[in-house]
């Protein structure tokens, strides 16, 4: 579209309060939760909500077992400790991810190893993290990124080589599959994260499955203090393994579960929304969607798009390009602009290796010597510096809003050798 773009003057493509915010609440997740207060059970790991929660998650990830948590970040280290990681042992996992994911690891006095990505799919990339196996690895930990199911199959094939576990990150990817089957079911054990931003929310907390009887035993006491506490029968007050306080709270579980009715309905329009975007793209010059390999079904936590300047014939470099083109949509009323910044190694807490106490676990119990080498992920920093998410691709917007955006798109792109050289947009 031609037209005078906003940063100019112009009007914008997207009007004031036509994008409406995620996650959607009906009055059936209002009842839900209000019907709570009058349950006589506001809390506990075996309280009627939580169950319901964990028995109606395993249904649907086709999994054996769930245990609900107060957060993704204390699923993830669920699985981490479920898996038999000790201290010490290094863990593999991506190098592009929310930080959390190797927070999980550290959590446990394990060591986050980094692997860069597949510059297609923006997942972990199953050769490098061969690369990166030492005597000390114990485990991948591979990560669902952006409703993208990481590719488990060569990935699982390096663990049986090296005999190592794997478990997985889902935190971004509630019903994505990989070949058919549901994360949360595809290795040794998995996290989801519910907290606000995710496609399927309690506010906070998360979930973790496993099919591994002793894991899921153990990390049921690990969940509440390590006890083992059996409803209807008098509480011992016996820790037997060193324990957390997991528990969720059961308005959030009551709330998941009314949302968890919708999240099929929820991830389609999210799907719909974003294939219909990358199919419009692929006529807008400057610009991509996301490749999706044919044996994966993502589902779209957020939609992600590669800009390409060189392709507008424009020698500007593609990081400028994402911060003015940042600045332009923004006026036109788009939220299109970076998630992470780094690759996770590049943050600060792995530069200086900032554990507790004196830079426990790297100086505590750790036998070997992992180095952060900011140049050692280029898949990652490349991925980074060319791609930007395109916010509120969920409902409740719909197909109004796309058209409104694949405007924007081109109305932005078509006048880029307006706008990509301007130093007022830096
Ligand atoms: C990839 C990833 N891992 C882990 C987490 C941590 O989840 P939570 O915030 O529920 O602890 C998040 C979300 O914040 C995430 O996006």
């Amino acid at each position: 579209m031609s037209g005078t773009l906003a940063i100019n003057g112009g009007e914008a493509v997207v009007p004031k309060g036509m994008i409406k915010s995620w996650p959607v609440i009906t009055d059936e997740d209002k009842q839900a939760v209000m019907d709570v207060f009058d349950s006589g059970h506001i809390h506990g790991c075996s309280a009627p909500q939580a169950v319901a929660l964990q028995d109606e998650w395993t249904e649907f990830c086709g999994c054996k077992y769930a245990l609900v948590t107060n957060s993704g970040t204390s699923a993830l280290h669920m699985a981490v400790a479920g898996a038999g990681i000790e201290p010490g042992d290094e863990v593999i996992t991506s190098a592009h991810t929310y930080w959390s994911t190797a927070a999980a690891i550290l959590h446990h006095n394990a060591i986050p190893v980094f692997a860069d990505i597949d510059p297609d799919t923006f997942t972990i990339d199953p050769v490098d993290i061969e690369k990166r196996i030492t005597p000390l690895t114990k485990g991948i930990l591979a990560v669902h990124i952006l409703g993208m199911p990481a590719d488990m199959d060569p990935i699982l094939e390096v663990a049986r080589k090296h005999n190592l576990k794997v478990i997985s990150d889902a935190c971004q990817s509630h019903g994505a599959e990989y070949k058919g089957k549901k994360v949360g079911n595809l290795c040794d054990g998995t996290g989801f994260s519910l907290n606000r931003s995710k496609n399927l929310t309690s506010a906070e907390g998360g979930l973790y499955t496993t099919n591994d009887d002793a894991a899921y035993q153990y990390c049921s006491r690990m969940r509440e203090f390590g006890e083992v506490i059996v409803p209807g029968q008098e509480r011992q007050y016996n820790a037997s393994v060193l324990g957390w306080m997991y528990r969720s709270v059961e308005f959030c579980n009551a709330f998941a579960r009314s949302q968890l009715k919708r999240l099929p309905y929820n991830n389609g329009q999210r799907i719909e929304m974003s294939e219909y975007l990358t199919e419009k793209l692929k006529d807008i010059p400057g610009m991509s969607g996301p490749y999706t390999p044919p044996d994966r079904k993502p589902v779209y936590w957020t939609y992600t798009v590669k800009y390409d300047p060189a392709e507008l014939g424009l020698d500007v470099d593609a990081k400028t390009f994402r911060l003015r083109a940042q600045k332009v949509f923004a006026a036109e009323g788009m939220t299109v602009g970076p998630w992470q910044h780094v690759p996770v190694p590049a943050q600060s807490v792995f530069q200086q290796k900032m554990g507790y106490g004196h830079g426990c676990p790297w100086t505590c119990c750790y036998k070997g010597n992992v180095e952060y080498k900011v140049d050692d992920y280029p898949k990652t920093w490349e991925f980074l510096a060319t791609h930007v998410r395109v916010g509120a691709v969920h409902p409740p917007n719909g197909m109004d809003l796309m058209e409104r955006y694949v405007e924007g798109f081109r109305k932005v792109m078509g006048q880029a050798s307006e706008w990509a050289y301007r130093e007022d947009l830096a």
